[in-house]
């Protein structure tokens, strides 16, 4: 059997959960002929892009059983939280919120209150709400988001808590409905799970195996999108560049990313996230051949020191990282690099923090995502030794940020007198006239125009830098 069979959900399953899905529409059918108005849900999404496209398919699936949405979590009959587990402050900020429900669970005892994502993978969370969080309802893991029509079932009728949070290695659910935050700008995750085990990372442990959608399904998906008038379309996955392996079509994602940008229409394709140890010089060849591809890398580097990459099992050094980066920036013009950084790994050394600080200083990124290291349990990182203290770590941090500041002012001053290529996105916020949006590079431009032009590309030439965004005029 061929590796991508053992991912498919079977077709018996998908039509058990139509039923469900037509019986909770019934059930809200009812709702509404009795309240007069419709169930309202309320959705909030934490963490990555992965999260955050699983959170509109439980939009969709919600829709397609009859729900409406609101923000305002008073409003709601359904309360739903999609968690992170990347650090903790992302967890404990859960917690904070799930707590501050209480009190509307008392107000109303027909809310539900429902739980999913990533920190539920996590058994020692899980049987921490079922014995100190009473009024939490519903809970489900990363791999059963199509079963929510039955779960959902079983929580309005029985009146009894369900928690469904299989142990597995994952599956691929194509077709499930799927309800977009945005109308330009769309998310597609390419593949799902990560097999890496970076030692400080919880992701493997909770999203399951590395696995990929067929070709096939993804060209249709963008091709829909752009039919619809999606402007921007960013590929995901934990590493877009491994996308492929185990796949019956032998294709690659330098492959992927050609095929995309051969389909007809005016869009831009962006995409995260790479991993540098899989970043091959055909994918760097291809995102400079390809015009719909930005020239923007998310190359996350983690650490600047040889010693930390290793102990972090990132199958690169500091070295080598180097080298990628310079062949990227010989290779791709006004190519922009974006990276993340994580501060005090377990036995990082003020040596090994200062060579992070000289390989920042050496790639000059547009920005950083920055973090201090946060002790997951399970990983291997968590049994390191640790020394550093946590004012240490602090006083690194604040470093580190001082000195992307000044890269990133210098990076943003060399935009003024140059046109750049903008896709109007919103409303400004320099001024009531002002539009925003975003250059094919990712950094925000601010600029006079009114609202007819929202979803188009435009040339704008910098007039001046700001440190979170560049102003400019509309060339004609
Ligand atoms: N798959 C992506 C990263 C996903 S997580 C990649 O490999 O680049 C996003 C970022 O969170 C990571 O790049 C890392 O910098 C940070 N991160 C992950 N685990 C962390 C931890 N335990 N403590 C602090 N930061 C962490
Ligand atoms: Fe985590 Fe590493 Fe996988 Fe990224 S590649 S999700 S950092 S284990
Ligand atoms: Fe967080 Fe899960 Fe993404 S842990 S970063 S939401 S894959």
């Amino acid at each position: 059997m061929a590796e991508e069979k053992k991912w498919t959900v079977s077709q018996q399953e998908l039509e058990q959960q139509a039923v469900f899905s037509e019986k909770v529409f019934a059930i809200n059918q009812g709702f509404y002929q009795v309240h007069g108005r419709q169930r309202l849900a309320y959705v909030k999404s934490y963490g990555c892009q992965q999260n955050v496209s699983d959170g509109e398919k439980i939009k969709g699936i919600l829709a397609s059983m009859g729900y409406g949405f609101t923000e305002q979590k008073e409003q709601a009959d359904l309360i739903l939280y999609n968690t992170c587990a990347i650090r903790e402050n992302a967890e404990d900020r859960v917690f904070g919120n799930v707590g501050a429900l209480k009190h509307l669970k008392r107000r109303n005892p027909e809310l539900l209150i429902g739980l999913c994502g990533c920190m539920m993978q996590q058994s020692h969370i899980a049987q921490r709400l079922k014995k100190s969080y009473p009024y939490v309802d519903l809970v489900f893991g990363t791999h059963v988001v199509h079963q929510l029509p039955e779960n959902l079932y079983q929580t309005l009728t029985a009146h009894k808590r369900v928690f469904n949070i299989p142990d597995s290695d994952g599956v691929i659910v194509e077709d499930l409905p799927i309800r977009r935050d945005g109308s330009l700008k769309a998310w597609i995750p390419i593949m799902y799970g990560c097999n890496n085990f970076c030692t400080y990372c919880i992701v493997p442990y909770v999203r399951g195996r590395e696995r990929s959608r067929e070709p096939e399904k993804i060209l249709k998906e963008v091709q829909t999108l752009i039919a619809q008038g999606y402007r921007e379309i960013t590929l995901l996955g934990q590493n877009v560049n491994s996308y492929g392996k185990g796949l019956q079509t032998p294709i690659d994602f330098a492959e992927l990313l050609e095929k995309i940008n051969a389909l007809e229409g005016e869009f831009r394709i962006r995409f995260m996230t790479s991993h540098p140890k899989d970043a091959t010089k055909k994918l760097i060849d291809t995102i400079a051949r390809c015009e719909k591809v930005c020239n923007h890398i998310h190359l996350p580097v983690q650490s600047g020191s040889s010693h930390i990459l290793k102990q972090m099992n990132r199958h690169y050094n500091r070295e080598q990282y180097l080298e990628l980066v310079n062949y990227a920036k010989q290779t791709i013009p006004n190519l922009s690099l974006t990276s993340d950084i994580i501060v005090g790994f377990p036995g990082e050394t003020l040596q090994d923090f200062e060579d992070t600080i000289s390989l920042i200083e050496t790639v000059q990124y547009d920005s950083l995502f920055t973090f201090i290291y946060s002790k997951r349990v399970g990983t291997k990182a968590a049994e390191m030794e640790d020394p550093t203290t946590d004012e240490q770590k602090s006083e690194r941090f604040q470093r580190l940020l001082a000195v992307q500041k000044e890269i990133g002012i210098e990076r943003y001053q060399a935009y003024v007198g140059k046109t750049v290529r903008v896709l109007v996105e919103g409303a400004g916020k320099t001024g009531e006239d002002y539009m925003t949006g975003r250059t094919d590079n990712y950094i925000i431009v601010d600029f006079p125009a009114d609202s007819s032009l929202l979803g188009q590309f435009v040339d704008v030439k910098i007039t001046k830098a700001l440190n979170w965004a560049l102003l400019g005029e509309i060339v004609k």
